[in-house]
This record gives structure tokens, C-alpha cells and sequence, in this order.
């Protein structure tokens, strides 16, 4: 007995020693992540658990303080690093350090159609992140652009899963390194905010999975993503922040995804189904605040109070709180306590420079013709050959990191293009506002009086009949039922006046550069008027010194458009089945136009677009030679590698985005005509050609068939088209799977 008493006194002082003790073992980062979270967990009780499954606050959900595990911190996303929030409101903290680096939308990033590109923004967004102490970074989007309405087309990646799958992953990768987690949303359906928080879309699994999940499975199995945020509309009847066929069957079930599945803010709806179906963080709910006497309370949500009596009455299993808690002590684990992390850095210089470089690789020149047999395109636009330049359009002042919803940015530095301009081509520089919309707006319209348009039109009018070169910067802005969140547009056209405002302009003076700012697609009724247009997007901190260096030739413009389009609205998929596709008939959803989404409807209905996805020139050209492939046939699973010699013919350095699509020839299934399945962007100096080569594996020739719920190829003939856009087809090949 003495003998035993003094073991147990040894032991307790070795363990009292400093330096000695043992750690335990979630705190022990020489331990793998799993047994961490095993260990915590089972340190932890019931009602510990349970917090980790919502919000504490607007954008922070609660660790385990007792056992010194931290909270999460969490910030939109995707563009840049949100200011400070209030505790328990959207208000602004008002805090004077997190002015942050905007970088281009990420419309812009898929028109860079460079995957370095996706790489260099996310490790910057990912150390502004890190410095400012966020865990989760509310972003990337990979909704596929489904109609040019939707008002969050911006913040996507366009109408491609194989381009958005491939820019998407880079950024993720690079987010990370920081310790601090990509969010990719919205998962799943999410493509207008016209009902965005109940319609229910129904749709194949063919497009399902071949269209709108491709970019997501890329994030978690190639990305290694993780969380993800579920969206706000239904799918097949149940909500998609706790839908069991997105997320158990799916994406947990399939995918194998062993992260954390966040709502969308305000997302969940049902305890029941959110205890079950796999969501793991609720956050955004209503609440009315943590005060004491206030009605709801953070401890009300659906995955608080509520699920822990589910719990403890046995109405649903204890396994599903083991399973949530464990995927939110491993997003732990992997951002908050990862003790090896960097520090970040902010509104570096570096980071200006990543945000000016995507921006420039990302504008699309979407026209450039020559004003007549003699006189040549207006760009490159050499400034020496003019005295006045007149710049016209309220995007050229107006500040577009404000107002768009959630991903508004509070920027350190926002140089607009018309300081871009008159820091380029200095006092030959004259402005004319020319329209007007008013101050930012979220969720409610300006008026703005006739009398008010009709005088700066005028002024604009005047100005341009003397002026030597008209540069129009138009389009959308970030107002409610523009490009925004909440809303979709009302209409294609350009607005606030623009198109009457363009053809006063053309009267006066045909030498018009067109540069317009959006997130989507316009119509374009004086697309032959005007000689030169250029697609700039929502370009972030470096917006001006951008388009000025893309419009001087300092920069050879490179991007190609990562979605289609459309001449009219009715020529865009989603829009030709009437209402009950788009937008629904408030309470439903059909995606009638199944796989035919973007180009792949343009081609296989033949009806052209106005330009092609993939459509960008430059200030130099390219010649194609002919393709060559290994082989005429392709084993079942086999390989085969397709080159294609690529020149710069013209007399300044330049990138290309060499493109290869691939159609099946021959199915018993229905099939797009062709469908993007390679791509590579190579600089070549003038006169320098080169061997871009693609390898195409039994993957890229499969489509899901849904009569057996697996991804088949069928034997037969391919073809393989290779160019510089969709429809700017240079080589084609034929091979035959077996
Ligand atoms: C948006 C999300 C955003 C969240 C938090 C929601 O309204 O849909 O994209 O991350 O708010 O701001």
C-alpha cells in the first residue's frame, strides 16, 4: 500500500513538472488529424458537441473553450476579404485595418483560362485572409452560368464544368497553404436569385452531373477543399443546405468529402433533416440577438437547442453528432489550430500586382476591326495620334468593389479607369459622364429623373462631335437588379439609357472603343456600329491601370469569354422553354434544356451566338497547322495524345488559349455536338510557333448514363475539333474507341 502511494506521487509530480507532461493528444500537432479528433472528441459532452454546429455570431461559430479548442472565423469571399461585420448583424464593424486588396471577379480569373492565374490569386486572397485571422474564406462560386439574368454570374466561373473544374482547383490548393479553408459555394443549383431561398429545381441527373456538380467534385477531389456551402434553393423537394441527395448520396457518400458542410446564411429549415442529411455548421438563421429576453437566440437554431433535445429523446442518432463534430474539430484542426501556418501578409504590393495581372490576362478584346481598307483598328490606341480623347460612361469613376451583396469589398486602393486613362494618356484625357444610376444600392432600385439622363447625354453628345476617339465605359454596375445578389436582371439590354446614349454617340463620332464592365452578357444592338469592344470585368484594386495597359498595347489582351453570348435573350437555353425553366413559376423549376447549357445548345441547335464561348482576340494573330493524333483508335482505357503546331504570325508577343473539344459521333444517348475537354495558354514571341499537345483519356469521352447511374463511353467514332474559340474551329481529327 505505501509502495503504491508513492508510485502515485512520483507519477503525479512528473506529470506537474513543466516540460514533462504529456500532452494530450488533440493537442499534440506531431499527431495525425485523426486521432486529434478522436481524441477531442471524446473529451467532450453532449452539449459541447452540439455547439460546434452553429453560429455564435454573424460570421464565427463556436470551438470548445474549456478544452482551449478556438472558434472558427469566417468572411466572404470569393474577391477579396471582407470588412468587419458586427457580432450580430450585417452592419459594418467600422474598424479602420481591413481596407483589403480587391481582386478581379472571378468571371475575369475563368476568362484568364489560366490555371497559373487561379494559383497566384488564391495565394494571395489566402495570406490577406490569413493576416486578418479568418479560418474560412467564404469562396470560391462554380455555379455554372446558366442564363445571362442571374445577378451573381460574377462571382462564378462561367457555363463550362471543365473550365471552371480546372481554374477552380488551383485556388483552392493555394487558399489553404495559408491554413485558412476555401468555402466552395453554392452546392448545388444555385444559378438565379430570383426565389434563390425556395424554388425547387428539378432536373436530370444527366445534367446533374455532367453540368452543374463537375466543378464542385473537382474542388473536393482535386482541390482537396475543406468545406462547402450548401445554397439557398430546393432540389428534387428538399433544401439543398440539408438535401440527402447532395450531400449523403453525394458529395459524402460518392465524393468521399470529409470536410465541413456550412450553410448558406439563413440556408437551413428543418432540424430533422439537417440532423440527418449531412449539414454540419448552420449559420445565419434569423436571430434577434443574444440579449437575454430576446425571442431567438443563436441557442435556437435549427442545429442548437432544438438537436440536442432530438439527441437526447433518441429521435435521431448519436452518430450524426459524432459525425458533425468530428468534420468541425478536423476544419479545426486544419485552419484555426494548425500551429505550422503562415502569417499572411496584406495589401502588399504583391497583391496589387496579382489582382493588375489577372485582371489584364482576363480582359476579352471582343472586336477590333479596321475603320476602313486604309485606316487600320483603333487598338492598340496609340495616344500620340490624338489630341482629344474623350472617355464617356459612369463605370469609367463609378467604385464596383461596393455593391454587388456579400461579396462588396472595402478597399485599400481602387484605381478607376478613368484615372487608369488619364495617368496613361494624361490631359488629351476629357470626360462626359453621359448617364448616371446613382448611389450603391442593395435590394432597392434609384429613380433617376429624365431630366437628369437627357442633359448628360447631351453634354456627352457635344463633347464627342470634336473629340478624335469616343472610349465608352458602360455596362452593368453592382446595384439591385444589376449585378448583384438577391435579384436577377430584368433585362438583357444595357442600363440607365445606355444603348440611347451609344447611338447619340455614333452619330456624332464612329471611332468608338466599347469597353464594357460586367459580370454577364449584354445585348449588343450596335455590335456592328462600333469598330472596337473590349470585355472588361469587374477588375478589382488595379481596374484603371488595367484596361489602360490592355487599350494601349502596353498589354496584349489574351482572355477568351468563359461563357456565351446570346444575340437575344431568347437564344439563350434556359430562356427558350419559357417561364417554367426560367425563372419557374415561383414555387418550381424545370432545367428543360437538360445538358444543352451554354455553347453546347448554340452548336447543336445551330443557333450562333453573338460571341462564342471562347472567343477572344488579340493584338497579334496565330496560325494553326495541322493536328496530328498517336493513333486512329483508343483502347477502352486507353490514351491518346493529340499535338498541334501553334505560330504567332503577327508583329508583337502574344498568348493563345488553344482549345480542344471533343464530340461523340455516334450514341444511343443524346449528346452535345462538342464539349470542351482540353486547354493550354502558350506565350509565343513574334514569329516563335510551337507543339501544343493534349492527352485525352477514356474520361473525357464519357457521359453519365442515367438508365444505369454510372459515368460510359459507347464504342464507335469521336471527333476531335481544335481552335481558338468554339466556333473559330482550325484542325479536326477523327479516332474510333473500342
Ligand atoms: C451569400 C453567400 C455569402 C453569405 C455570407 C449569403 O447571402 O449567398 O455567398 O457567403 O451570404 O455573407
Amino acid at each position: 500500500m505505501k509502495k503504491q502511494l508513492i508510485t502515485v506521487f512520483v507519477m503525479a509530480i512528473l506529470f506537474a513538472l513543466p516540460g514533462k507532461a504529456q500532452k494530450p493528444v488533440y493537442l499534440d500537432d506531431t499527431k495525425s488529424i485523426e486521432d486529434r479528433v478522436k481524441d477531442a472528441l471524446s473529451r467532450m459532452t453532449l452539449e459541447e458537441k452540439v455547439k460546434l454546429c452553429h453560429a455564435q455570431s454573424k460570421f464565427s461559430s463556436s470551438g470548445v473553450p474549456r478544452l482551449g479548442i478556438p472558434e472558427l472565423w469566417m468572411s466572404d469571399g470569393p474577391h477579396g476579404v471582407r470588412e468587419e461585420i458586427l457580432w450580430n448583424s450585417w452592419g459594418a464593424a467600422g474598424w479602420t485595418n481591413d481596407s483589403c486588396t480587391a481582386f478581379p471577379a472571378l468571371t475575369c480569373l475563368a476568362a484568364t483560362w489560366n490555371p497559373e492565374m487561379s494559383a497566384i490569386y488564391g495565394k494571395a486572397i489566402g495570406e490577406e485572409a490569413r493576416y486578418r485571422r479568418k479560418d474560412v474564406l467564404l469562396g470560391p462560386g462554380v455555379n455554372i452560368y446558366r442564363t445571362p439574368l442571374n445577378g451573381r454570374n460574377f462571382e462564378f466561373l462561367g457555363e463550362d464544368p471543365f473550365l471552371a473544374s480546372t481554374m477552380v482547383v488551383p485556388y483552392i490548393q493555394e487558399v489553404q497553404k495559408n491554413g485558412v479553408a476555401a468555402c466552395v459555394k453554392h452546392y448545388a443549383l444555385n444559378n438565379q436569385e430570383t426565389w434563390r431561398g425556395h424554388i425547387n429545381v428539378e432536373l436530370s441527373d444527366r445534367a446533374l452531373y455532367e453540368i452543374y456538380l463537375p466543378a464542385f467534385k473537382a474542388a473536393v477531389q482535386k482541390g482537396g477543399v475543406w468545406s462547402i456551402m450548401g445554397s439557398y434553393n430546393k432540389v428534387r423537394g428538399q433544401h439543398a443546405c440539408h438535401s440527402d441527395l447532395l450531400l449523403q448520396k453525394i458529395l459524402k457518400g460518392e465524393w468521399k468529402f470529409d470536410g465541413a458542410v456550412i450553410t448558406d446564411w439563413g440556408g437551413a429549415h428543418d432540424t430533422r433533416e439537417a440532423a440527418l442529411n449531412g449539414l454540419d455548421i448552420e449559420m445565419g438563421s434569423y436571430t434577434d440577438g443574444l440579449i437575454s429576453e430576446s425571442a431567438f437566440t443563436y441557442d435556437d437554431y435549427y442545429l442548437a437547442r432544438p438537436y440536442l433535445q432530438m439527441l437526447k429523446e433518441g429521435k435521431v442518432p448519436m452518430s450524426t453528432i459524432d459525425d458533425k463534430a468530428s468534420r468541425v474539430l478536423r476544419l479545426i484542426f486544419r485552419t484555426a489550430m494548425d500551429s505550422k501556418k503562415p502569417w499572411g501578409s496584406f495589401t502588399s504590393e504583391e497583391h496589387n500586382k496579382v489582382s493588375r495581372t489577372v485582371a489584364e490576362e482576363g480582359i476579352v478584346l471582343l472586336k477590333n476591326t479596321p475603320l476602313s481598307k486604309k485606316i487600320p483598328a483603333l487598338l492598340p490606341l496609340d495616344g500620340a495620334k490624338y489630341n482629344k480623347i474623350l472617355v464617356v460612361g459612369e463605370n469609367a469613376t463609378r467604385r464596383l468593389t461596393e455593391g454587388g451583396g456579400s461579396s462588396a469589398l472595402k478597399v485599400k486602393n481602387e484605381v478607376s479607369p478613368l484615372a487608369g486613362l488619364l495617368a496613361k494618356y494624361g490631359d488629351k484625357v476629357v470626360y462626359a459622364k453621359g448617364y448616371d444610376s446613382g448611389r450603391v444600392m442593395y435590394e432597392k432600385i434609384n429613380k433617376i429623373p429624365t431630366s437628369v439622363l437627357d442633359s448628360l447625354r447631351a453634354e456627352a453628345i457635344k463633347q464627342a462631335t470634336d473629340a478624335d476617339v469616343v472610349i465608352f465605359i458602360g455596362g452593368l454596375n453592382k446595384n439591385h437588379l444589376q449585378d448583384c445578389e438577391a435579384g436577377d436582371r430584368e433585362s438583357y439590354a444595357l442600363p440607365f439609357g445606355q444603348n440611347e446614349l451609344i447611338s447619340g454617340l455614333l452619330k456624332v463620332n464612329k471611332k468608338m472603343v466599347m469597353v464594357l464592365i460586367s459580370g454577364n452578357a449584354v445585348e449588343m444592338p450596335w455590335v456592328k456600329e462600333v469598330p472596337s469592344i473590349l470585355q472588361a470585368w469587374y477588375l478589382g484594386s488595379e481596374s484603371g491601370n488595367a484596361i489602360a495597359n490592355v487599350l494601349s498595347g502596353e498589354v496584349n489582351p489574351s482572355g477568351k469569354l468563359p461563357f456565351s453570348f446570346p444575340v437575344k435573350l431568347g437564344d439563350n437555353a434556359a430562356h427558350s422553354f419559357g417561364q417554367i425553366s426560367y425563372p419557374g413559376d415561383s414555387i418550381n423549376q424545370e432545367y428543360k434544356e437538360d445538358i444543352l447549357v451554354g455553347y453546347r445548345w448554340h452548336d447543336t441547335k445551330k443557333i450562333p451566338a453573338l460571341f462564342s464561348f471562347g472567343h477572344g482576340l488579340g493584338y497579334t494573330s496565330f496560325s494553326y497547322g495541322k493536328a496530328v493524333i498517336s493513333d486512329k483508335t483508343m483502347p477502352e482505357d486507353g490514351t491518346l495524345v493529340v499535338t498541334i503546331p501553334v505560330k504567332n504570325i503577327g508583329k508583337v508577343a502574344g498568348k493563345e488559349v488553344v482549345q480542344l473539344y471533343i464530340g461523340d459521333e455516334k450514341c444511343t444517348f443524346a449528346r452535345p455536338l462538342k464539349e470542351l475537354k482540353g486547354f493550354k495558354k502558350i506565350a509565343l514571341a513574334p514569329g516563335e510557333e510551337t507543339a501544343v499537345t493534349f492527352t485525352i483519356t477514356a474520361d473525357d469521352l464519357k457521359f453519365y448514363n442515367d438508365k444505369e447511374s454510372k459515368w460510359t463511353a459507347e464504342a464507335g467514332k469521336f471527333k476531335i475539333y481544335i481552335g481558338a474559340s468554339s466556333t473559330d474551329i482550325r484542325s479536326t481529327l477523327e479516332f474510333t474507341l473500342q
